[in-house]
């Protein structure tokens, strides 16, 4: 599903280069939950962007469900990545002045559906995540961890294999994002394959499997849980 090999990503920052990813090569199977952990500055939030094709490498092939994604447009790349990825951040990411069945129909406006199917599949989304009576609230009318399940919600909502997820329990305390790692477990238990990015040695653990990084390159298998 995710196959990456000899990425390098460089920022170039008033005239220095800073290194934030060395020849970075792992691969993801379908229907596997891995998780990627590292400390501040290793590289994470770079890496995700590169999977979830918001950002390009300099070198190095990227393949996404078979795609080579080196010679994508910026379009061709929105379409892949609106048909095969779900986002999940730390800071929810909802519009404050849309209620919660009007966030997570957004990407489906995007695809061109049609108003009626729109709120069905909203509202079938928010129902996964144990949120059907929650529906007409703005995220500021509800807790951190209700936000989050909604921002699941609009990343499972056009039906992406991928979920990828980026400190989706880092504005959370331990209770709350022990529901928020439920929900994706029982995700995965359903065949998506999901990649959570993470600094938390615990959250990782409930993984399948984990890569470690630092300073921009991927480590040996941390642990194999399962
Ligand atoms: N747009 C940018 N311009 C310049 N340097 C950047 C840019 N984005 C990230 N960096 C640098 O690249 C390195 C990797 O950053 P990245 O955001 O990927 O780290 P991270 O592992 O996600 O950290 P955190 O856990 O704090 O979110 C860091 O040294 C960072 O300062
Ligand atoms: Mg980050």
């Amino acid at each position: 599903m995710i196959k990456m090999e000899g990425i390098n990503k460089c920022y170039r920052l008033g005239g220095e280069n800073i290194h934030a990813l060395s020849d970075v090569s792992f691969n993801v199977a379908d229907g596997e939950y891995v998780a990627i952990i590292g400390p501040s500055g290793s590289g994470k939030s770079t890496l995700m962007n590169i999977i979830g094709c918001l950002d390009v490498q300099d070198s190095g092939s990227y393949k996404l469900a078979g795609t080579d994604t080196s010679k994508f447009s910026g379009r061709q790349l929105a379409k892949l990545r609106n048909t095969h990825i779900g986002f999940i951040f730390q800071g929810f990411n909802l519009l404050g002045r849309l209620n919660a069945l009007e966030n997570v129909e957004l990407p489906l406006i995007y695809q061109g559906v049609r108003r009626k199917q729109r709120r069905q599949r909203a509202e079938e989304a928010l129902s996964i995540v144990g949120l059907a009576d929650r529906m007409k609230h703005r995220p500021s009318q509800l807790s951190g961890g209700q936000q989050q399940r909604v921002a699941i919600a609009r990343a499972l909502v056009a039906n992406p294999q991928i979920i990828l997820a980026d400190e989706p329990t880092g504005n959370l305390d331990t209770s709350t994002g022990a529901e928020i790692m439920d929900i994706f477990e029982k995700l995965n238990a359903e065949g998506k394959t999901i990649v959570l990015i993470t600094h938390d040695t615990n959250i990782a653990a409930r993984a399948q499997r984990s890569l470690s990084i630092v300073d921009g390159r991927i480590g040996f298998e941390a642990q194999e849980v399962m």
